[in-house]
């Protein structure tokens, strides 16, 4: 069966990709804060599935998942990155430093831990990808365009996200590892905004058929899922 690693995947968008890998039959690793929820997670289906309670913003996360992926995983075939928050604070003086930080440490340095450890399962599968979830809000290109929000950290953090999936893709499409940006939608989520209009399920079920379809020929781009379009960066 193939394996997807999925992080935050206790609630919202990254538990609806779990059902829907769950429904599949893959193996599933996902990653929890929660030792609970990884229990739960772990009665509640009848797929393979191997929990990581890890936080991806703590350098400890990476003993925690080399320690489930040596014990449990020969090769992953998904990295889907999508572990997020979002701090609806608005304008400069509601922004800090320390908030841009937090969500840096989630959004970026948390993809960059998660991928850095899961790489040497990664490169045994014979069709590896990297998913990165990010943000329509993480468009330098919106923000000029005049639809930007008033919100500075989680656009900033999401953008050096993006950043860093153009540098991962540079390094590893020679490696034959595909790496991708995604805007999921406008999920009904927590922590969705105001205009969100997709059921988070149809997303999940949408990024799935998606992501069986990337091949060599899938561009590193920043995709919109529902829409089936670039976004530009
Ligand atoms: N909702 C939208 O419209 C939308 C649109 C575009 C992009 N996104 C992105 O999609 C992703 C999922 O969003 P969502 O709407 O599903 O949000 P959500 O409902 O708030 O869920 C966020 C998930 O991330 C986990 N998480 C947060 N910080 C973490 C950390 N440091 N380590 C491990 N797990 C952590 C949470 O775990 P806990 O349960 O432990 O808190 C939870 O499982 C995020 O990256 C978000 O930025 C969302």
């Amino acid at each position: 069966m193939p394996s997807v690693l999925i992080t935050g995947a206790s609630r919202g968008f990254g538990r609806e990709l779990f059902e829907i890998y769950a429904q599949r039959r893959w193996t599933i690793f996902p990653l929890v804060r929660n030792p609970v929820v990884a229990s739960q997670l772990q009665a509640s289906t009848e797929a393979t599935c191997h929990p990581i309670v890890a936080d991806v913003a703590a350098p400890r996360a990476e003993h925690e998942i080399s320690r489930i992926l040596e014990s449990y995983c020969n090769s992953l075939d998904v990295l889907i990155n999508n572990a997020g928050n979002v701090k609806k604070l608005r304008g400069l003086g509601q922004t800090y430093p320390e908030d841009l930080e937090d969500l840096f440490r989630v959004h970026c340095s948390g993809v960059l831990r998660c991928t850095k450890t899961a790489l040497p399962y990664l490169k045994k599968s014979e069709k590896p990808a990297v998913v990165n979830i990010s943000s329509r809000f993480g468009s330098i290109a919106r923000v000029m365009s005049g639809k930007g929000s008033t919100i500075y950290s989680y656009p900033i953090a999401k953008c050096a996200q993006n950043m860093l999936t153009a540098c991962l893709d540079q390094e590893l499409r020679k490696q034959g590892i595909r790496v991708l940006a995604v805007h999921p939608g406008r999920l009904k989520t927590e922590v969705g905004a105001p205009d969100a209009d997709t059921d988070p399920r149809d997303a999940a079920t949408a990024l799935a058929d998606w992501i069986d379809q990337v091949d060599g020929e899938t561009l590193c781009g920043f995709h919109d899922i529902m829409s089936g379009r670039l976004i530009d960066w």
